[in-house]
């Protein structure tokens, strides 16, 4: 991408912008990372005082905790809705293109095949209704965007799917796990590759791009190949969605086409097996 000054990463400590922060840094782009408590997203001054000078802004900031969101849906607003249109008319006003990141959780998961970009959003959440709102504010805002949503993902810097079943696994023999939902296991290392391959295209990629690793799983079967893949003996057993009463809905379709991206990257990300296997290994 044209242009100088540093790379902006706001959410910087989370568990995709450490690893985007890394690889930036691994790629030979300078960067700039923040994340609370030194900059809230929602605060004008913090974010006109962060992109003071960049070449763009990568919002990996975002509030991520699903069930607690149904909770207190207002704060959930506030910072992936509210502060990403805040984001954007800053970076309109001074010229700056702004890397927003999104989620499979804008798409209510009844389609029966792989999402492509313009599929009609439909979420089911309070977390995910404010990361759709965030999407529309931002693409109102005037500044030159993109949305990558990302699905399914794990990284050594956050909670996730793989964490806790490895977690829930020592003290469980046999343990259950939902067929029903389909997706890719996508690590942040990899999505972190594609996002800095995107900053580094020679004209800023704007729209809206899926972004996940190839092939598509369940739950159950996932869980299944860590198991197998750490050696563990535990039992696992396939159940329904519907079996475990939570406060917030879940797509059970969280499939994503990733053709656009491939379009503009040349290649498509590695098959899911692959990272998660170097994962658990290195864990
Ligand atoms: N994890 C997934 O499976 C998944 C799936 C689809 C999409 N996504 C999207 O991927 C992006 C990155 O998420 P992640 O997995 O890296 O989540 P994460 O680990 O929770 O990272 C989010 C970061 O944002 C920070 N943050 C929260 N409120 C903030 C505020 N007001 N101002 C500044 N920073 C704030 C958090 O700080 P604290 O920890 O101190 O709150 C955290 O460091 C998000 O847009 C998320 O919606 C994630």
């Amino acid at each position: 991408m044209n242009g100088a000054g540093p790379i902006v990463v706001l959410g910087a400590r989370g568990m995709l912008g450490t690893d985007l922060t890394a690889c930036c840094l691994k790629q030979g782009l300078e960067v700039r990372g923040y994340d609370l408590p030194e900059l809230d997203i929602r605060n004008e001054e913090d974010l006109k005082e962060a992109m003071n000078g960049c070449r763009a802004v990568v919002n990996c900031a975002a509030y991520t905790n699903v069930e607690r969101a149904e909770q207190e849906p207002e704060l959930a607003m506030q910072i992936n809705a509210d502060a990403v249109g805040l984001l954007g008319c800053l970076a309109a006003l001074y010229g700056v293109p702004v890397m927003h990141i999104s989620t499979d959780f804008v798409f209510d998961g009844t389609l029966e095949r792989p999402y492509v970009e313009t599929d009609p959003p439909n979420p089911l959440s309070a977390y995910g209704r404010s990361k759709w709102e965030g999407e529309k504010r931002l693409a109102s805002s005037g500044c030159r965007f993109c949305i990558v949503r990302v699905q399914w993902t794990y990284g050594r810097a956050g909670t996730n799917f793989v964490v806790k079943l490895l977690e829930a696994a020592r003290s469980r023999p046999v343990l259950r796990v939902v067929e029903d939902q389909v997706g890719s296991p996508t690590a942040t290392s990899e999505l972190a590759e594609v996002l800095v391959q995107m900053l580094k295209l020679p004209i800023f990629p704007e729209g809206v791009f899926h972004a996940a690793a190839c092939g598509y799983t369940s739950r159950f079967e996932m869980a299944r190949f860590i198991c197998q893949v750490k050696g563990l003996p535990n039992s696992i057993e396939p159940c329904r969605t519907s079996e475990f009463p939570s406060a917030a809905k879940r797509p059970l379709n969280s499939r994503f086409d990733c053709r656009k991206l491939r379009s503009v990257l040349g290649r498509d990300m590695r098959p899911w097996q692959e990272p998660l296997k170097e994962f658990l290994e290195q864990l």
